[in-house]
């Protein structure tokens, strides 16, 4: 029997959206702030840079940051004492998400709102582990003399500024196929936008 989909909270919602805008904008001005002293052999379009120059882009940089902890905080806060994690995010097991990556690649998997298969659980939880690394990895990096331990633990300044870059990029690839999804099936975007109205013939839909 199929388990019930439920409606993404109002909190859920909420957080979403402004950690989205506020990821966003840590992107773009992170690029800004990375073209000063790139790492590797390339910068970023001035186009898809935040900021302007390099202390518009640190300014905005830190500015997104209070807004994505802010968010963050609440959504991890509310996903924990609601339960919303344990029972709708919790990964399943290998032979399930096996399972479901073989329906996805032949385009069968069904992606309903509120009802996570085992490929977005692996994905969501993936994302948000990486998106935590990515804050204490730049507050290691912000602070690397106040917050020296932190440094440390991942293996002094100049290694922890390659972490940063390298979960900013998995978030980059993540966020392609999350927005592609989004919009392939668009009752997904109406439910994380709106909240999702039950109709009364689906015996499925709690609340
Ligand atoms: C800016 C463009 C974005 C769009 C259009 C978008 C869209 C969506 C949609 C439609 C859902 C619901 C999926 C479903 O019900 O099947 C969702 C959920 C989710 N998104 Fe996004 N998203 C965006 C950005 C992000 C970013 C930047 C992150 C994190 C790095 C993120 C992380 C998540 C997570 C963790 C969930 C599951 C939320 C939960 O139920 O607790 N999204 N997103």
């Amino acid at each position: 029997m199929p388990r019930p989909r439920r409606t993404p909270t109002p909190v859920i919602r909420i957080t979403h959206w402004i950690g989205a805008l506020s990821m966003l904008a840590m992107i773009g001005s992170g690029w800004q702030i990375y073209n000063a002293s790139p790492i590797l052999p390339f910068s970023f379009p001035s186009w898809m840079t935040l900021g302007g120059w390099l202390a518009g882009g640190i300014a905005w940089h830190f500015a997104a940051m209070w807004t994505l902890m802010g968010a963050g905080c609440v959504y991890l806060a509310h996903g924990v004492v609601s339960g919303h994690f344990r029972r709708d995010l919790r990964p399943q097991g290998a032979r399930a998400i096996g399972r479901d990556m073989g329906l996805a690649l032949r385009f069968r998997l069904s992606h309903a709102p509120g009802r996570y298969n085992a490929v977005q659980r692996l994905l969501y939880t993936g994302v948000l582990i990486v998106a935590a690394l990515t804050v204490a990895s730049g507050l290691s990096i912000w602070k690397p003399v106040q917050l020296g331990w932190l440094t440390w633990l991942f293996g002094g300044y100049d290694i922890a500024r390659r972490i940063h870059f390298t979960m900013m990029a998995l978030i980059v690839g993540f966020l392609i196929v999350h927005v592609v999804l989004a919009l392939l099936v668009p009752s997904t975007l109406f439910g994380m936008v709106f909240g999702r109205r039950p109709a009364p013939q689906d015996p499925e839909t709690v609340r």
